[in-house]
Order: structure tokens, then C-alpha cells, then sequence
């Protein structure tokens, strides 16, 4: 294919155009021809902001009666997920869907159903699998160098995930649960470092212990309240964790914007209604008695995922941060220490290496690795271990699959 792939986005927040806009709109192979968001303040915005003149639409229906695409990238929030996919699916685009597949099984299996009946590509925006560290750490364990794995754990600290309690993320109705919105990154990296084991049961604890209205890092004055989002909030020069919204930000989610639909993007992490954790332990075993260990924190201002991968013949250690990987031998002997580079672009060069795969998929010169299938694993795992932190008990995955 020689011209110029014609790809739209929908949903134009963070991801769509930090992410994905940022990222295409510097590629001389692709066109961004369309944005489709409801919010017709925030998708005029997206374009400003990456300097685009793409034709808006507020619904894909109507997009399809006037454009021509190779294929769509779906970054609405998870609850939307199915519906954007489903549709897109029925007009005929392949479908890059950002992590996760679904917000629940049910709604991934119609996705993957959707996609064989209509003979269309689904790739999930699982960003980490591109990531240069979790690639080398996946050559060592093929290689055999671990030799047989049997214990494994990703320790997640994450500070950007605070603001998940000032938007929709902090809600499950939204989401399915953290464990579905943030772990089915870390539920596909164990499932693929790990050869794809099926998964037979798994438990959960988690929480919230910081991020609420007890947890106000200053003291109230004369009972004034925090809030109700940090532009307005009487604290605002106090607060620690304030997120005031930038010149560049207010294009976005400014008053305009959020005359459309009521989204404010910053509101205060600790005053918000939320039924989801600020941090949470998960433990979960394979059918070949490997068993893994997933902890995440949101609270703070660290962000790396510590991954320890036991074999019997070594173990692997890895910091996503410092893009490091030590490897010390299980009888002693020299520990190998493995420094990658540093790559541009998004979540440690990993980003990039994403768009470019889904482009070399709509041009037929590769195909999806990470699969509706693989989305629907990870998310079976989530809503299984949210399953667990409600109900107080360990879930087969049987129950789901
Ligand atoms: N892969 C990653 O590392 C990664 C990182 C962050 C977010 N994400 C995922 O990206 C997606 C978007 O997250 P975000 O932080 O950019 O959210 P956001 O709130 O910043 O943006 C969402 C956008 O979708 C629009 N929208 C709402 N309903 C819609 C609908 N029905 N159809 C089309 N658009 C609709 C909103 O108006 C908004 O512009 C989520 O699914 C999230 O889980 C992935």
C-alpha cells in the first residue's frame, strides 16, 4: 500500500490525543482523517492541540457515511468499550481497542464474536508488551536461562494512578474494577512472559486506605471542605496532590468542555464518591502450579513495576524504571546485570512500537500478537479478582470462562 492510511480516533481525551494523536499525527504514513468524541469542545481541542484539521464527528454512524478508514482506535473509557467496538466492528474497520477489552467477560466474548462474524482485526492497546524491558525479560525466560518457572510477582507503584479517584476510573459502574482497568496490563504481561498457562484460581484484598475524605493531607480551616475540584478548591496552595489544570489542558477540559457532558477531570482525590481500590494484593495460580503475585499502590509519588521471575536454574529481577534486569544464578556464580537504553515516546518507548505494530497490521504486513483473545483473558482475571475483594473468597476461573 502506497498512500497514506486513513485512521480515526475515537474518543479524544488523554490517551486519544496524548497518546495516539501525538503519536500518528507524526507519522508521514498516516492520516488522522477523523475525530469522533461526544464532546465536540474537547475533539476541536484534540485537534488544536496536535495541530491537526481531521472532520469531527459526535457519533461513529455518522462518520461512516462519510469517510473512508482503514481502521479506528477506540480510547472512550472503559465502559464504552463494547459499544464503540461493536459499532465499529458492524461499519466495517479494524479496531485497535486500548487496554481493556471490556469492562466483563460477557461484553469482551460479544466483542471477539462481532470481530470472526464481520472478518475484522482486534488488537488490545496492551502498551507493555512493547516495552524494551519485558521483551528481553521474555527472551531470558524462552531461552530457558531461568530454566522452569514456578514464582513470579510484579510490584506496581504507580503516581499517576491518584488521579484516577478524581475521574471515572475511580468508579466501577466505569471500569469493572481496577483490577480489570489497571491490571489487565499486568494480568497479560504474566499470562504472556509466562507462555499463556491457564489460569485456575485466584484472590484479592484491596482497598481504599489513603485517598479518602480521612485521609486530607492539612486540616481544615473553620470547616471549610476540600474541593470540590482542585481549580475552585480552598486549598489549593496547600494541597500536595492539587492538579491544576494547564493553558494547554483548559482546550480540553476547560468550562466550555465541561458544559458538554460534566466531565471535570480534576476533581479532589479525597473528597470523590469511589468504589474502587487506591491499592490492592492479588495472588493467582496457573494449572501448572506457577503461581504469581500482583501488588499495586497508588498512592505516592513513585512510579515502577519491580518484577521478580523465580526459575529453578536462576532468578530475574527487573525495575521498568531503571530499565534493569539483573540475573543471579541459582548455585552461585556471576549475577548478570542488563542495562537497556532509554527509548523516546510514551510509557518507556513502548507507545510508539504499539502505533507502528496496529499500522503494519492495517497495511497487511503483520498481525495482531496481542489478541481480543488476550484481552479477554486479562479481563477474566480482573473481574475474577474483583470478584474475590467483594465476595471475600478465592474465585475458579471456570466460574467466568
Ligand atoms: N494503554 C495504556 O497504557 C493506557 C493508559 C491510560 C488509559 N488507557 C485507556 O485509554 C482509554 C481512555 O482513557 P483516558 O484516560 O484517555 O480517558 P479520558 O477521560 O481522558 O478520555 C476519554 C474520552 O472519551 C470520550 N468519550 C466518552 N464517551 C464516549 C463514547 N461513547 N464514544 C466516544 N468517546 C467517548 C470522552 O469525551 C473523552 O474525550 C481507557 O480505556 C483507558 O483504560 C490506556
Amino acid at each position: 500500500m502506497d498512500r497514506k492510511l486513513r485512521v480515526a480516533i475515537i474518543g479524544t481525551g488523554s490517551r486519544g490525543t496524548g497518546c495516539f494523536g501525538q503519536l500518528l499525527s507524526g507519522r508521514n504514513d498516516v492520516e488522522i482523517a477523523a475525530l469522533c468524541d461526544p464532546n465536540p469542545v474537547r475533539m476541536r481541542g484534540a485537534a488544536k492541540i496536535l495541530g491537526i484539521t481531521p472532520n469531527f464527528y459526535t457519533s461513529m454512524e455518522e462518520m461512516s457515511k462519510k469517510e473512508t478508514l482503514d481502521g479506528v482506535i477506540i480510547t472512550s473509557p472503559d465502559a464504552c468499550h463494547h459499544d464503540c467496538a461493536m459499532t465499529a466492528l458492524e461499519l466495517g474497520w479494524n479496531v485497535l481497542i486500548d487496554k481493556p477489552l471490556a469492562t466483563n467477560v460477557k461484553d469482551g466474548k460479544e466483542i471477539i464474536e462481532k470481530a470472526k462474524k464481520v472478518g475484522k482485526t482486534v488488537m488490545i492497546g496492551f502498551n507493555l508488551r512493547h516495552h524494551a524491558v519485558l521483551k528481553r525479560l521474555k527472551e531470558i525466560i524462552d531461552s530457558g536461562t531461568l530454566g522452569k518457572v514456578f514464582l513470579a510477582e510484579n510490584r506496581e507503584f504507580y503516581d499517576g494512578g491518584r488521579t484516577y479517584m478524581a475521574r471515572w476510573n475511580r468508579l466501577f459502574s466505569m471500569t469493572g474494577g481496577l483490577w480489570i482497568h489497571k491490571a489487565s496490563h499486568d494480568f497479560d504481561i504474566f499470562n504472556w512472559l509466562l507462555g499463556f498457562p491457564k489460569p485456575v484460581r485466584i484472590a484479592s484484598f484491596a482497598a481504599v486506605n489513603v485517598l479518602n475524605e480521612a485521609g486530607l493531607p492539612f486540616e481544615l480551616e473553620n470547616n471549610i471542605p476540600a474541593g470540590p475540584d482542585c481549580n475552585s478548591c480552598h486549598y489549593k496552595d496547600i494541597c500536595k496532590d492539587k492538579w491544576l489544570l494547564s493553558d494547554k489542558e483548559m482546550e480540553q477540559w476547560g468550562p466550555e468542555a465541561v458544559k458538554e457532558d460534566g466531565y471535570i477531570k480534576n476533581r479532589c482525590i479525597y473528597m470523590t464518591d469511589k468504589d474502587n481500590h487506591d491499592n490492592g494484593l492479588c495472588i493467582l495460580e496457573y494449572e501448572n502450579n506457577v503461581k504469581v503475585s500482583l501488588f499495586e499502590s497508588f498512592i505516592g509519588s513513585k512510579s515502577d513495576r519491580l518484577y521478580t521471575i523465580n526459575g529453578d536454574k536462576a532468578i530475574a529481577e527487573a525495575s521498568l524504571s531503571e530499565r534493569r534486569i539483573t540475573i543471579t544464578p541459582r548455585w552461585g556464580g556471576e549475577i548478570t546485570t542488563i542495562i537497556l537504553p532509554l527509548e523516546g515516546g510514551g510509557h518507556g518507548g513502548a507507545d510508539p512500537e504499539l502505533v507502528d505494530t496496529f499500522c503494519k497490521i492495517l497495511r497487511g504486513e503483520a498481525s495482531s500478537t496481542s489478541t481480543a483473545e488476550h484481552g479477554l483473558l486479562a479481563t477474566a482475571l480482573g473481574q475474577a479478582a474483583e470478584m474475590s475483594r467483594r465476595q471475600s473468597r478465592m474465585v475458579n476461573l471456570d466460574e467466568i470462562l
